[in-house]
């Protein structure tokens, strides 16, 4: 199956209210009428600037607007809680779950990554439309160096899969609803990325695992980002593998340089020029 080529910016605790308005609209420019999806991930309180600034920039149909993270309950008693359905409101189409600095800075668990994952993906209830207020989800994955010295990669790859989508069927994770991002940890913000040789070994484990848990042909139409310190210079080599379906981009895609350069990279890719 042909796996839309999708490019994710995490802005992650970075800009101001002006800066991110100026960013979403130079990434709305540089997205617009490639043959890709992107998403940009920028702070909470700047997501409705940002929407507005994708909406003068023309609204970029394949541009998805993004949280970088979402509370598991519906309403309520949840101080500083941001709720799936407020993020909704203001225009958020994907969000992302178990971001390697939500697990290790901010100590969330599978149960917590999974609770949020499930939240994201539940299945519409009756009389309600398939994706009326739903949101799209990238479940974030990746070992630790020390994981990775003892041998562990493909273990801890299995064990944050299977948990985080743990009681979520294939028709909620089929359609593009759901994309991994195998993101190692000692690749994020060290300036030193995964060769495309280890990092597409990952992710073809990582889709052999979505296989047994699923279908093949479920496993087959979701797509796997590689997130770690890509850059414009390296993103070509790790997109020409089969099973690196996108960049979840962090430092690079604060760069009015770099992200539009990997972004036209994708669109490469999605054109078969490098894949
Ligand atoms: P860097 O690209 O800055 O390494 O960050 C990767 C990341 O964590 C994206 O979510």
């Amino acid at each position: 199956m042909a796996r839309t080529t999708f490019i994710g910016g995490n802005w992650k605790m970075n800009t101001d209210r002006q800066s991110a308005r100026a960013l979403a609209e130079a990434t709305a420019r540089a997205a617009a009428n490639l043959p890709i999806q992107v998403a940009i991930f920028p702070p909470f309180p700047y997501l409705i600037d940002a929407a507005a600034a994708l909406a003068a920039a023309g609204s970029p149909f394949n541009l998805l607007l993004g949280a970088q993270d979402v509370c598991h309950h519906p309403n309520g008693a949840f101080t500083g809680g941001v709720s799936i359905a407020m993020l909704h409101d203001v225009g958020v189409r994907v969000a992302l779950t178990g971001h390697s600095e939500r697990r290790h800075v901010f100590n969330e668990s599978d149960e917590l990554v999974n609770a949020k994952t499930r939240a994201i993906l539940k299945m519409p209830e009756g009389g309600r439309e398939a994706g009326e207020g739903q949101l799209a989800c990238i479940l974030c994955i990746g070992e630790t160096l020390e994981q990775r010295r003892a041998g562990q990669t493909d273990a801890v790859n299995r064990r944050q899969l299977r948990a985080g989508l743990a009681g979520i069927p294939g028709e909620a994770v089929d359609n593009g609803r759901l994309t991994i991002a195998y993101e190692p940890v000692w690749a994020i913000g060290t300036g030193v990325s995964a060769t495309s040789a280890d990092a597409q070994d990952a992710h073809a484990k990582i889709r052999a695992e979505l296989s047994a848990m699923y279908s093949h042909s479920v496993a087959d139409g979701i797509r796997i980002q590689y997130g770690g310190s890509v850059k414009a210079s390296s993103v070509a080599e790790l997109l020409a593998q089969p099973d690196i379906d996108g960049a979840l981009v962090g430092g690079a895609s604060l760069s009015t340089d770099e992200f539009p350069a990997i972004l036209r990279a994708g669109a490469a890719k999605a054109a078969g020029a490098i894949a």
